[in-house]
């Protein structure tokens, strides 16, 4: 993760929506566009893996009840927090929860983000998770970059869990798998949320058809991460509170372990030991979590200042981690690097040395950005 196999004062030439050359000195077409990088960092462009950006509403409410020391799962427990977004989304309509996302979708590629995956969870019955389905789906057709929908089937429950996750296997998974044949599935295991058994039957299902990924140890460890390595997880996310042993048996995988560091910074200042991790030889990725509970971040720049900052990550790591490492979590293998045949996605940087991107915060470090070969 930390050879980024820089090219000084390189040159890349596109053809459509591909990249068709890379190396020091190319010659270009005569009738090829010039644009002049001037010694500035050209990188992939970033690829967002875990995001809720498809909501309605807002929980400023809850917040400022947290900034005076409530804490996240007692708001969950006494009917708020997701509960409250799972209110307002189905207040709404499929077009408005489309036209939300797209508003968020303009923010993150202004700083780079040409991948965006985004999960539904905030509907909780089958007609609601289908119109958030429905509306990530159409999100992406007006938008330059791609948007990949992910089925989070067991982010919160209504009633008893046992019957309500029966529910979601024997009802809400097929229609899903329906309409969505290829679409990862996700759940979040935590108190109060989804049990780790009620997980373990929803991927039993689920495995056969769908890549599968994980929430699992962000505020409590409750034995999932080997349950998800066991089923094969494209991904285990969050893993603020992960014990030692589990980490390493997370490296020796080829599950991708995603760290959400905007999260800790919103929440309660505890954040996923990512360096650990690389260091015993595993993949990790970084993305933004943009949600309106414990993560209001929509900047791919920012989470990679966050990363080296709190969850061990040196600058290269954290570039891989929203870039090649974060498209392979997606299942997509034409992004995320600067090579021949790749889908051009390009973000140019404001800067000449890559470091800078995880050094400053709180700024746009990018100045162009280029999607499927045109500048967006
Ligand atoms: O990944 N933890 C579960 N899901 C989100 C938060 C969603 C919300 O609070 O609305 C997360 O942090």
């Amino acid at each position: 993760m930390s050879d980024l196999g820089i090219i000084p004062n390189g040159e890349v030439i596109v053809t459509d929506d591909k990249i068709a050359a890379v190396g020091p000195k190319l010659d270009a077409p005569p009738e090829a566009e010039v644009v002049d990088a001037n010694g500035r960092v050209l990188m992939p462009g970033f690829v967002d893996c875990h995001t809720h950006a498809c909501w309605a509403g807002d929980r400023l409410d809850e917040w400022e009840m947290k900034l005076k020391g409530a804490r996240y799962l007692d708001i969950l427990k006494q009917g708020g927090g997701i509960h409250a977004t799972v209110r307002a989304v189905r207040d709404s309509t499929q077009k408005q929860l489309a036209a939300n996302l797209r508003e968020r979708l303009g923010l993150m590629i202004r700083e780079g983000t040409t991948t965006v995956e985004v999960k539904s969870g905030y509907g909780l019955t089958t007609e609601a998770e289908m119109k958030m389905l429905r509306a990530i789906r159409r999100a992406n057709g007006d938008w330059p970059g791609t948007v990949v929908p992910t089925a989070l089937l067991g982010h919160a429950f209504e009633g008893d869990l046992d019957s309500y996750a029966r529910m979601v296997v024997k009802e809400m998974l097929p229609e899903v798998s329906r309409e969505f044949p290829d679409i990862a599935v996700d759940a979040f295991c935590e108190k109060g949320a989804w049990s780790v058994d009620a997980c373990v039957k929803l991927f039993a299902k689920a495995h056969k058809h769908h890549p599968i990924r994980v929430h699992l140890d962000q505020f409590n460890s409750l034995g999932m991460l080997p349950e998800a390595l066991r089923l094969h997880a494209q991904s285990v996310d969050h893993l603020e509170a992960s014990k030692k042993n589990d980490l390493i048996a997370l490296a020796k995988s080829e599950t991708v372990g995603v760290v959400l560091p905007g999260t800790g910074l919103h929440t309660d200042r505890r954040f996923a030991r990512a360096g650990f991790v690389v260091d015993q030889g595993g993949a990790v990725a970084v993305a933004t979590n943009c949600n309106p509970g414990s993560s209001p971040v929509h900047s791919i720049p920012f989470v990679v200042a966050l990363a080296v900052r709190f969850c061990g990550l040196t600058p290269a790591e954290a570039i891989t981690a929203v870039t090649v490492n974060a498209a392979a979590v997606l299942g997509l293998r034409d992004r995320g690097v600067i090579a021949p045949e790749m889908r051009a996605d390009l973000c140019l940087l404001h800067q000449k040395d890559e470091r800078a991107l995880a050094y400053e915060m709180g700024g746009n470090p990018v100045e162009t950005v280029i999607c499927a070969g045109k500048r967006v």
